[in-house]
């Protein structure tokens, strides 16, 4: 498919089922070029020799001006990222029996394997199957709902141990560049709920109309996200426009989450952004959220409150993270049944 017939085929608009179709005012501008801004690419090779300070300062203007930024170099284990990737592929092209044995959700707070959700501000629904399972307190994670493959949850633990590790040495990396103690943002979240979610978003016939994922910000402290293939579908906001995030192999993006905003007193905001689909291409994303147990209590931290900076609004995590899923919930009964 060149980018002619592209743009052809989403001119022509072929026809989608009625419930993924987005009114007009929420629609995404399907960008096919490269832009010339970036979001940044952080070497992380480099903090432990004498570039650290450089390093350091590029996360910073990034988390700054972005909210977002890439990292290469992270430590995580290729062999692992293989293998989970391995792993994910073969999950996918299962039978749907097979893939969610404890049938198939429509809620977006539930675990297991789940169909495209509901999203409250435009009533139409993602073009995205989804697997999404908590991993950390790994007493809580709930095998029902994971497939019964030997192989598959191996993969899953080795994957988030290293997800873990990658979070954390980056909430480490950000309370320096916020002028802390190193274990301050860990401490501000508290006991980490790590949840993983995979995104599976299928070709879309007209991609100009649908979404992948409606735009929102992710509710905890980081998000580590691996685009899997080489489709371009993440987009970014910043400055009122939508930016696309190439695809870089091997590569994450992180993203400062909607806790870290507020223990860092809004110094870092938590950024709107939402994956747009591909008409010939399906593509696969795995998100690691560093989630908080649902009776942390997260409040900015006391150095980076001032009388410039007045204190924003502690936030209770269950009560924030709710919202999001008693709305979907709501609007997701009237539509998706
Ligand atoms: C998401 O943020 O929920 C999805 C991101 C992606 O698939 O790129
Ligand atoms: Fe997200």
């Amino acid at each position: 498919l060149t980018e002619g017939d592209l743009v052809e085929r989403i001119s022509k608009g072929e026809n989608i089922p009625d419930a993924f179709v987005l009114p007009v005012e929420h629609r995404p501008e399907v960008c096919l070029t490269r832009s010339s801004d970036e979001i940044p690419i952080v070497d992380m090779a480099g903090l432990e020799g004498e570039k650290r300070e450089e390093v350091l300062a590029l996360m910073h203007k990034a988390c700054l001006e972005w909210g977002f930024f890439q990292v290469i170099n992270h430590g995580v284990d290729p062999s692992v990222m293989e293998y989970m990737k391995q792993q994910v592929e073969e999950f996918l092209s299962l039978p749907m029996h097979e893939r969610a044995p404890g049938g198939i959700r429509k809620g977006v707070a539930s675990q297991g394997y789940g169909t495209g959700y509901v999203k409250p501000d435009t009533g139409a629904r993602d073009w995205r199957d989804y697997f999404l399972l908590r991993t950390y307190p790994e007493s809580m994670r709930d095998y029902e709902t994971w497939p019964n493959r030997e192989s598959f949850r191996d993969a899953i633990s080795k994957y988030t141990l290293e997800m873990k590790k990658l979070a954390e040495r980056l909430l480490e990396c950000l309370s320096i560049n916020l002028g802390l103690a190193p274990d301050a943002l860990k401490n501000a979240l508290g006991e980490l709920h790590q949840d993983l979610l995979i995104n599976h978003y299928p070709p879309c016939p007209n991609p100009s109309v649908a979404v992948g994922a409606n735009k929102h910000t992710d509710l905890g402290g980081v998000t580590c996200l691996w685009q899997l293939d080489d489709v371009v579908g993440l987009q970014v906001l910043k400055d009122g426009e939508w930016y696309p995030v190439h695809p870089k192999p091997g590569a994450y993006i992180i993203n400062v989450a909607d806790m870290v905003e507020v223990a860092s007193n809004g110094i870092y905001r938590s950024i709107q952004h939402r994956a747009v689909v591909n008409p010939a291409k399906r593509r696969i994303s795995i998100a690691a959220f560093y989630d908080l147990h649902p009776d942390a209590i997260v409040k900015p931290i006391p150095e980076l409150v001032s009388p410039e900076r007045p204190a924003c609004p502690s936030v209770r995590f269950g009560d924030h993270a709710m919202k999001l899923a008693i709305e979907t919930d709501k609007v997701g009964k009237k539509v998706v049944d």
